[in-house]
């Protein structure tokens, strides 16, 4: 429940195992946001428990629920608040207390993989918005969390931007929870769907059983991935002369 009493989600009870790749889709309002927000704390359920592990997630274990879920926001602004991208990466390895040059070694390797570190001292307002996304990522991928929950990580970048994202979460083999409204990005990384309808669990099981349900889909202002529709080209056979 939201402060001003908007009830966001309800009935909501899901089981995440280790090293699944699950898939949070849903029309805009559905609750997708406001789900991952709860499993790393910044938002906590008025009724119900959150649990990471072996932590219930309490004031007390926080700090180590953070440090084991790494939380791409919606918004990159929300996450970017330092003068240059370099000393964003760096946050959070640097307050986990780790030595200079392991800080140093991360953030290179971070913004190795995220193509940005001709980037690395520019401030995060003069970015373009694929290049702040990327940066976002980035200050995940340098805590090396063990879980990765991801809101939106394509939008706004190009298509081979869009690759390489895809192509970093393949690698990543541990768990990831990923929202988002590109469900061909789901076809190729997630195995598992939770499909939510305003603000509750509509399906959850397996991707390719999901986006086969049309009515399913239709139910929850879904459309099949690109790849799953027939070429409209193709399909319209022979153009007439
Ligand atoms: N801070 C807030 N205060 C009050 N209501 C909110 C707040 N944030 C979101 N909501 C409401 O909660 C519901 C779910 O929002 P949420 O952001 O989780 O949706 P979403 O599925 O992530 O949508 P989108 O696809 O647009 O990102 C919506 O009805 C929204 O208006
Ligand atoms: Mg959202």
């Amino acid at each position: 429940m939201y402060p001003d009493g908007t009830e966001a989600l309800s009935d909501i009870s899901i089981r995440i195992t280790h090293g699944e790749s699950v898939a949070v889709v849903g029309a805009n309002g559905a609750g997708k946001s406001t789900l991952l927000l709860h499993l790393n704390g910044f938002l906590k359920p008025s009724s119900g428990s959150v649990r990471i592990g072996d932590y219930p997630l309490t004031k007390e274990t926080l700090q180590e629920v953070r440090r084991t879920v790494g939380m791409i926001f919606q918004d990159p602004d929300d996450q970017l608040f330092m003068s240059t991208i370099q000393e964003d990466v760096a946050f959070g390895p640097f307050n986990l207390g780790l030595p200079r040059d392991e800080v140093d070694q991360r953030v290179a390797d971070a913004l190795e993989r995220m193509g940005i570190n001709h980037l690395r001292d520019k401030p995060p307002f003069r970015l373009s918005a694929g290049e702040k996304r990327r940066a976002a990522i980035a200050t995940v991928l340098s805590m090396t969390p063990d879980i990765m929950v991801l809101d939106e990580p394509t939008t706004g970048l190009d298509p081979l931007g869009r690759r390489q994202i895809i192509t970093i979460l393949r690698e990543f083999t541990h768990t990831k929870i990923i929202a988002t409204h590109d469900l061909d990005l789901v076809l190729d990384l997630c195995a598992r769907t939770i499909v939510l309808h305003q603000g509750r669990i509509w399906a959850d099981g397996q991707t390719c059983d999901i986006f086969r349900d049309e009515a399913l889909l239709h139910e929850c202002h879904l459309e099949k991935p690109l790849s799953m529709q027939g070429c409209p080209v193709c399909s319209a056979g022979t153009p007439e002369d």
